[in-house]
């Protein structure tokens, strides 16, 4: 996959991109990074990128002029209806960043990320190139480039074979639309803190049914909202109303751990 990024900041970029995940799949040329900055496109002895808005208000808005130019520099030879490329636009009034829409725009070849300016982009930036405006939550930041770097991250550690088999599980299991269980490695006490008797027991069928259980209580106090779209069976459905109205401590498989 390749990835562009236009922003006014580019130096945000280089440690990130060189770190970690980032590094290992363009190591592996599994993805590719092009940081454009967009007042390099700009032709006035200032590198003017902002200006007030028409109509007065607080705040400078990014200016058309060098986006398009970047836009049509960095799409040249791309025919737009054989190929499309998603163009992002990061605004805290987007579609909210979610994993689904991850692996959807994972599936491109390319795609283009324009970092917001904090305080607003001329509209027809949006209008005449962004086909996706996406917000990774619902608070402020001060631009559009943490965000870039969100989305990459979620869109990179999805392309096939930048992480390694285990690893990918866990994706898997949060694609699942539960919450993760707990986890424990060595030693298995520590400062008078135990891991939990199951998981040492080597019984595979009672830890499985012990995750699962976790895996819904975690679901059920911390993001309730992601148990109607879970795919959950009518014993743990039950369970979980039991639970919630105080009327079940039995769990699906047994006994309450503990
Ligand atoms: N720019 C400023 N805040 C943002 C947010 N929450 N998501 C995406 N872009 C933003």
């Amino acid at each position: 996959m390749r990835i562009d990024i236009l922003t006014l900041f580019p130096q945000f970029f280089s440690t990130p991109l060189q770190s970690a995940i980032f590094q290992r799949a363009q190591e592996k040329a599994l993805v590719s990074f092009n940081i454009w900055n967009i007042r390099q496109y700009t032709h006035d002895k200032h590198h003017v990128v902002d200006d007030y808005p028409f109509g007065g208000g607080a705040g400078m808005l990014l200016k058309p002029e060098p986006v398009f130019e970047a836009l049509e520099d960095i799409l040249q030879g791309q025919t737009a209806k054989t190929d499309p490329v998603p163009i992002i636009l990061t605004t805290p009034q987007g579609e909210k960043f979610s994993q689904p829409l991850a692996h959807k725009l994972a599936q491109h070849r390319r795609i283009i990320i324009i970092c917001g300016h904090y305080e607003g982009v001329d509209d027809r930036i949006r209008e005449h190139w962004v086909t996706h405006e996406i917000s990774i939550g619902d608070y402020v930041l001060s631009g559009g480039e943490l965000p870039a770097l969100v989305i990459s991250d979620a869109l990179v550690r999805l392309m096939p074979g930048v992480l390694g088999s285990e690893e990918s599980a866990t994706d898997d299991s949060f694609s699942g639309g539960l919450l993760e269980y707990p986890q424990f490695t060595r030693p298995a006490e520590f400062h008078g803190l135990k891991v939990p008797d199951v998981l040492l027991s080597g019984n595979h069928a009672k830890i499985s049914a012990w995750r699962r259980e976790q895996s819904l209580l975690k679901t059920a106090s911390q993001r309730p909202d992601l148990l109607e779209k879970a795919c959950l069976s009518s014993k743990e459905k039950d369970w979980l109303s039991g639970l919630i109205s105080g009327t079940n401590r039995e769990t699906p498989s047994g006994k309450l751990p503990g």
